[in-house]
């Protein structure tokens, strides 16, 4: 260890108020740096000559976790169902209302508990609770905690120890962030040393071309260099997970034999839903479950496809199949809408190609009304595929997805029968994980009744499974809302793919 120019630009500084606790930002303006590597590296070293004493303290701050700030826009769940039940006029205030309100049934259960922490009980299926001021001032003062945590974090010092211990109990309410800091104190022999002693000296830390040209190096001191000390991280740029997931996975399928595909957001419910079979009366189909676009607000189909579909969906036409019966209307097939699978890309490949075999993948987005929570996203993606060829089969099918799996670093799957409009057979493929069997999607074989109007003969295999799903997988997530979140810190730490 070698006292430098820098270890005598702090120990000066530090002269200057002898007895304080030097925090960073004090040393930082009495020296003028602004990198805290040099304060780091000169602080080490008047530490090691016993003029300074290095402090570590560990604050611990409380952040809003996931459900946490969501309850900033929703309320919390305990305070949107006291709102429900007071409400509801005294012999409404029942449980088997509560359950038919507008509540998921995810929020049910654990609700029903909160409410009993709060001395709400259930006597004969009717909610009894007596002090209902006290009720109402302690969820005010979890809401108010809350709030307090909307813009930054908190030091838990500053805040109430027992909404600090409610809230740790609950799954994403709150995170504990630990934050260390130094401070930096002159010893006695620190603040007796007679800094006048120390000769400025040019310790060289760094050798530059000027340095190497003009031969100031003779005779200079060079400053030790100590690779154990701590250093900032360098962060460099690098792709989004998901990017890179995406990446990975083309590359599997491309060095499978399969060639990509893509497709359009917007689709007709033609082309997404009849061409695949499925019921115009399947709920599915409700807004509820899809986006329809009013701009534009339908979309031509050639009239060949409509004619033959109407023919299936009505009485199944030569396909063998007695179809679904009713009266298929092509105005509901012309209207648009944003896909919900990708499914529509495979068997629009095939009825542009129907006399030539393929194996075809494509990674795409889709769109579902969905209310969003930890397993739910409005927009996701599918990995879809299809092997259309005169001899595809069922075995090739699932040799097919295990190839894709065991690639992807799980070698365990199976498949389990499911039901489709679409496929016959159809199956639910898993992987297991942690010893624990996952649904990462569909597959099957299309039907006749979907085949014979795209105008092949030859089997299709078919699948189409959840992207976010297996990111989840992949990095360790219980929360699909985590893959898109802009959280640098978080981002930087998910494994390279
Ligand atoms: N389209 C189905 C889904 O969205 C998946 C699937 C694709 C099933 C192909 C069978 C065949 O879940």
């Amino acid at each position: 260890m070698e006292f430098g120019n820098n270890e005598l630009i702090m120990l000066k500084a530090m002269l200057t108020n002898p007895m304080d606790d030097w925090t960073l930002e004090s040393l930082f303006k009495e020296t003028g740096w602004d990198d805290q590597v040099h304060i780091a590296g000169a602080g080490n070293v008047l530490s090691e000559l016993g003029y300074v004493q290095i402090n570590e303290k560990i604050t611990i701050f409380i952040a809003l976790g996931f459900e946490g700030k969501n309850s900033l826009d929703v309320g919390l769940l305990e305070s949107r169902l006291w709102s429900w039940i007071t409400d509801q006029n005294n012999d409404e205030q029942t449980l088997s209302n509560l359950l038919s309100a507008d509540f998921t049934r995810k929020e049910t259960g654990p609700g029903i508990g909160l409410l009993k922490g709060l001395g709400i009980e259930i006597i004969e299926g009717k909610f009894s609770y007596d002090n209902t001021e006290e009720i109402s001032e302690l969820i005010q003062q979890r809401e108010d905690f809350i709030k307090l945590l909307a813009n930054s974090r908190v030091k838990i010092s500053d805040l109430d120890k027992n909404l600090v211990d409610h809230f740790s109990s609950r799954r994403g309410l709150i995170n504990f962030e630990e934050v260390k800091s130094r401070s930096w104190k002159l010893t006695k022999k620190g603040i007796e040393v007679d800094a006048s002693k120390f000769q400025e000296t040019n310790l060289i830390g760094e050798l530059t071309p000027e340095i190497l040209q003009k031969e100031s190096w003779k005779g200079a001191q060079f400053k030790p260099f100590d690779v154990s000390l701590p250093a900032p991280i360098p962060f460099g740029g690098r792709k989004h997970p998901m990017q890179s997931l995406i990446e990975r996975i083309r590359s599997v399928f491309l060095e499978m034999g399969f060639s990509e595909i893509e497709g359009n957001f917007v689709q007709s419910a033609g082309w997404n839903m009849d061409a695949l079979f499925i019921p115009q009366s399947h709920p599915a189909r409700t807004m509820q479950d899809t986006f329809y676009l009013s701009e534009p607000e339908t979309i031509d189909i050639d009239e060949k496809f409509l004619d033959l579909w109407s023919r299936v969906h009505e009485h199944g036409h030569d396909t063998g199949s007695k179809g679904w019966g009713g009266n298929f209307d092509i105005n509901e097939s012309r209207k648009s809408l944003l896909r919900t699978h990708t499914t529509v890309n495979t068997i629009r490949h095939i009825a542009n190609n129907p006399d030539s075999p393929s194996r075809v993948f494509g990674i795409g987005r889709v769109f579902r009304q969905e209310t969003i929570d930890r397993t739910h996203l409005p927009e996701f993606h599918q990995i879809e595929g299809i092997i259309h060829e005169p001899d595809a089969s069922l075995p090739m099918l699932i040799t097919t997805l295990k190839t894709f799996y065991s690639k992807m670093g799980y070698p365990d799957v199976r498949v389990r029968p499911a039901y489709f409009p679409y496929t016959e057979p159809s199956a639910e493929v898993d992987v297991m994980w942690r010893g624990e069997w996952l649904e990462l999607g569909g597959s099957g074989i299309f039907r006749p009744e979907v085949t014979e109007p795209l105008g092949t003969e030859w089997p299709v295999c078919a699948w189409g499974m959840g992207l976010e799903r297996l990111a989840m997988l992949i990095l360790d997530l219980d929360d699909i809302r985590q893959l898109y979140q802009p959280d640098l810190e978080k981002l930087r730490e998910m494994p390279l793919l």
